[in-house]
């Protein structure tokens, strides 16, 4: 049950009370008293998180000069290009826009997806420390505690690139909030792993590896290296985990991790229409789905397959794919993506994504 409160909120009042939203849940809180470290692969991966860490306050280099307009200029050529391709419709809600709007467009944007990142980053913050919490294995609570203080890490420099170099914010897109009020009011430990590690974080990682490609402003591309590296074995981590723990449920229970993972997705692809940038435009994002259905132009079509590359290897490596009589591969074959399926999945590649010991090796050379 999510409830945005007014009763849990101790002495807030006002506006502060606006700045809050509870979801409860019914979890059960785990200790184990069995302290044997028996998992190398999370082992590994612990060791690994130990010695990636890094300080956004003095690893970036906040000093330097960004120009909101020139970074926007770069990511419209991916970004922008996607909804250019609507105004040819007939009934269009954007057929009246001109260059001055489309520049518009892509300044809102970027900051429409840095924004969400942030947010994001916020959910698996408070996703992981679930995990701490629930997970029965010694090995994933030792790794998951690392994990939120990279999540930490993750929402200050996103809130801080927005706040200073931006100048302004988005509130949370309400498909991505309805993900992750779903996965925090799920009592199945495993379910907060498969919405956050895999599909929220899986896509995450797919589209941070798409703007770090486009952008040339150097704070904001190392930042995403840097993110980058970390959520690669976050991904990581939910792939060694679920990989045990799926082997042994039926394939009815299988059955629902299937939808649960094909509805997430569903839902992510939407919160990339940015209805509340459209919104701020003074355009009603009804119109914009509606026009998205019907022109389906081939720069989204691309751009939504992009964002399933990491998650379609991952789904196959858990055993979801073919599970259930192969439901889930069916869904994914529908929406075009089951392309991807034998790309590296994340459980191998993440020890390759590491930017951090990269620049350190380099810098010690
Ligand atoms: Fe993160
Ligand atoms: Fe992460």
């Amino acid at each position: 049950m999510t409830i945005d409160t007014t009763t849990d909120a101790g002495d807030m009042t006002g506006d502060k009370l606006e700045l809050i939203h509870a979801v409860t849940a019914d979890i059960g809180t785990i200790f184990t008293w069995d302290y044997e470290r028996s998992r190398l692969p999370l082992m590994k991966l612990y060791e690994k998180a130990k010695t990636s860490q890094w300080n956004a306050s003095t690893d970036l280099d906040w000093s330097t000069d960004v120009d909101p307009e020139k970074v926007a200029d770069e990511l419209g050529q991916g970004g922008t290009a996607r909804f250019q391709a609507l105004a040819e419709a007939e009934d269009s809600p954007v057929k009246h826009f001109g260059d001055k709007e489309w520049r518009q467009v892509g300044i809102e944007l970027q900051n429409s997806l840095l924004s969400q990142f942030m947010h994001g980053e916020q959910g698996a913050l408070l996703c992981t420390a679930r995990i701490v919490e629930t997970v029965p294995w010694i090995d994933a609570k030792y790794y998951a505690a690392t994990q939120v203080v990279d999540e930490a890490r993750h929402v200050e420099v996103f809130a801080r690139y927005l706040d200073e170099k931006l100048g302004t914010q988005y509130g949370i897109n309400e498909n991505l909030k309805g993900i992750l009020d779903d996965i925090l009011s799920d009592p199945r430990w495993d379910i907060a792993y498969l919405g956050m590690q895999i599909m929220v974080e899986g896509l995450a990682l797919a589209a941070f590896g798409l703007m770090q490609q486009i952008t040339s402003e150097p704070l904001l591309k190392k930042l995403l290296r840097y993110v980058m590296s970390d959520e690669a074995r976050h991904v990581a981590f939910g792939v060694l985990s679920l990989q045990e723990f799926y082997k042994e449920l039926t394939d009815a229970e299988m059955r629902e991790r299937q939808e649960f993972a094909f509805d997430v997705a569903r839902r992510l692809q939407r919160r990339f229409a940015h209805a509340e940038m459209w919104s701020r435009m003074g355009v009603d994002p009804e119109a914009i789905y509606r026009t998205m259905d019907k022109v389906n132009p081939p720069a989204q079509q691309v751009f939504q397959q992009l964002l399933f590359s990491k998650i379609v290897p991952n789904c196959k490596k858990l055993g979801l794919l073919d599970a259930a009589d192969g439901w889930l591969r069916q869904r994914f074959t529908e929406i075009g993506v089951i392309q991807f399926e034998d790309w590296t999945d994340t459980g191998e590649e993440y020890s390759t994504l590491d930017e951090v010991e990269k620049d350190r090796q380099a810098s010690s050379a």
